[in-house]
């Protein structure tokens, strides 16, 4: 089954943009994925197909209006579609490798991309959107955001990454960092790769790997450790 993705953008045309290219684009190609960009103005009723009006309270900016955003989701959601509806804001919940894994093994997504200061609240709340953000920082849109969503998912897919690109030991699969990767040639400009990854030793060098994970993920990101694991960390390996 084509996992179907829907974005709902006032600016259909930055898409599929870096989507149609590389692994993403491939697995396109073999109809492991399908991707349609619909434009939220269609769905104006006005003569001069607005979608947006100033924000009640004041203040800056223009807001999507209820009523537009609700006719866009209807037209690109049939009947019985179980596709969820992800709403990409700065104001989301941190999108996270967890809701990429579900998603990706869903049915597809329908994704809303808000442009202006922002997207009424009612109709976010009436349809039951899942609120996400990529990072802690501000965009121009959320197309970008929906991009880097759709690709996360993409790659997830049955037979979208052939075992060469494995997505079975990375970050993220045990909410740790991964170890640094080292190739050819074994000394470079006089550094040296490690000894153990040379050894043929795969106990040691599973066992390196893990200690360098815990390491970059202590030093970088201790938000990701439970409290146990912060409290007493691992035999500090010297960071590489
Ligand atoms: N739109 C603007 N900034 C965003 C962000 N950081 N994440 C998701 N959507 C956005």
């Amino acid at each position: 089954m084509t996992w179907q993705a829907t974005v709902l953008t006032l600016f259909p045309g930055m898409f599929p943009g870096p989507l149609g290219t590389a692994l993403a684009g491939r697995a396109m190609e073999r109809g492991l994925w399908s991707l349609e960009a619909r434009d939220i103005r269609d769905a104006s009723t006005d003569r001069n197909r607005r979608v947006d009006d100033t924000p009640f309270g004041g203040g800056a900016g223009m807001v999507l209006r209820p009523d537009v955003v609700d006719a866009a989701c209807a037209a690109a959601i049939p009947e019985g579609d179980a596709r969820p509806l992800v709403f990409l804001t700065p104001r989301g919940a941190p999108l996270r490798q967890s809701l990429v894994r579900d998603l990706a093994s869903g049915p597809g997504a329908v994704l809303l991309c808000g442009r202006y200061e922002g997207v009424d609240q009612r109709v976010v709340e009436a349809r039951g959107m899942i609120e996400v953000s990529i990072g802690d920082y501000v965009l121009s849109g959320g197309e970008l955001a929906a991009m880097v969503l759709l690709d996360a998912c993409v790659r997830l897919l049955p037979g979208v990454m052939g075992a060469a690109e494995s997505a079975e030991e990375e970050s993220f699969s045990e909410n740790l960092l991964e170890y640094p990767h080292y190739t050819r040639p074994a000394e470079w400009q006089g550094l040296r790769v490690p000894d153990v990854l040379l050894s043929g030793h795969h106990a040691e060098v599973a066992r390196w790997r893990r200690a360098q994970s815990e390491a970059v993920t202590h030093e970088r990101r201790p938000d990701l450790l439970t409290s146990k694991q912060r409290r007493d960390p691992a035999p500090r390996a010297p960071l590489h």
